[in-house]
């Protein structure tokens, strides 16, 4: 038996990268997992290589800053498997590059409503779920960048900084959700070899592997194994926390 055996688990932004990395990991572990992403195809794809792998697992589309694709989510979700006790926030976007001062308005608008606010209304939205079910547990995937800005010129302060305020959001969500038997935590990537990365690596990865510990990128898996262990009962007593998975780079504000 699996430790997340008999756990239903949503998994966001999950039809490739870190998140299905995450989505294969729970459900290799026992739980039945809902994965989802915005494109019908990617999701399809990725239902298709999980299942192949014998995993019990669904799929939706669901662009997280979308509320009516939210409630889909959860919706399909308790119909499928019949509740919810375990969520991965995962998704998250960074539309522009550069220094943080040639920033504008919109850029800020989208990245704070898909990395932040949304994460916090799927949140809010699922807690109600994870009520009647006795509890539950979740994990926002944040950012070592949260702690350390990304100076370069490929990645700007403003998903630095919505990804500082996941931090926040977990510490005081936390708080309000433990009462209700609800822990949440985060993880704090550094640098995983993903598609989301890539220009990053491409530009300055050699600069940054030269101050990482472990001298190279993550892969998506040594993501995973986290996740599943904050969600699960061996991390009952954690709760408002962040965790680094950063090859070593220091991860502290
Ligand atoms: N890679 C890194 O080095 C790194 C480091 C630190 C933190 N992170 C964090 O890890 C998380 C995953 O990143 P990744 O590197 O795995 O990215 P990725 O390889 O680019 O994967 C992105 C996934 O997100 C989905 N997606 C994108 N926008 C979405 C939206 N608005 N709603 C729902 N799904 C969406 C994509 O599918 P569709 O295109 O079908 O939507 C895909 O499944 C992000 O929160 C990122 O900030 C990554």
């Amino acid at each position: 038996m699996g430790k997340l055996t008999g756990k239903v688990a949503i998994v966001t932004a999950s039809s490739y990268g870190i998140g299905l990395s995450i989505a294969e990991r729970l459900a290799e572990d026992g739980a039945k997992v809902m994965i989802s992403s915005r494109k019908q195809q990617n999701v399809d794809k990725a239902l298709q290589t999980l299942k192949n792998k014998g995993l019990t697992v669904s799929g939706v589309v669901c662009h997280v800053a979308k509320k009516e694709h939210r409630q889909k989510l959860i919706e399909q979700t308790v119909n499928e498997y019949g509740g919810i006790d375990l969520l991965v926030s995962n998704a998250a976007v960074n539309p522009i590059f550069g220094p943080m001062l040639n920033s504008t308005e919109d850029a800020w608008d989208k990245i704070f409503e898909v990395n932040v606010k949304s994460t916090f209304f799927l949140i809010k939205e699922i807690v109600p779920y994870m009520e009647k079910r006795g509890g539950g547990s979740m994990v926002i995937v944040s950012s070592a960048s949260g702690y350390i800005p990304i100076v370069g010129s490929k990645f700007t302060g403003a998903y630095s900084t919505s990804k500082t305020a996941l931090f926040g959001m977990a510490k005081a969500v936390a708080r309000q959700l433990a009462r209700m038997n609800i822990r949440v935590n985060c993880i704090a990537p550094g640098l995983i070899k993903t598609k989301f990365s890539e220009i990053l690596a491409e530009h300055e990865g050699e600069e940054i592997i030269k101050v990482m510990p472990l001298k190279r990128f993550g892969e998506p898996s040594e993501c995973a194994g986290i996740v599943s262990f904050l969600l699960s009962a061996d991390a009952s007593y954690i709760t408002g926390e962040t965790v680094g998975v950063t090859g070593g780079i220091s991860s502290r504000l």
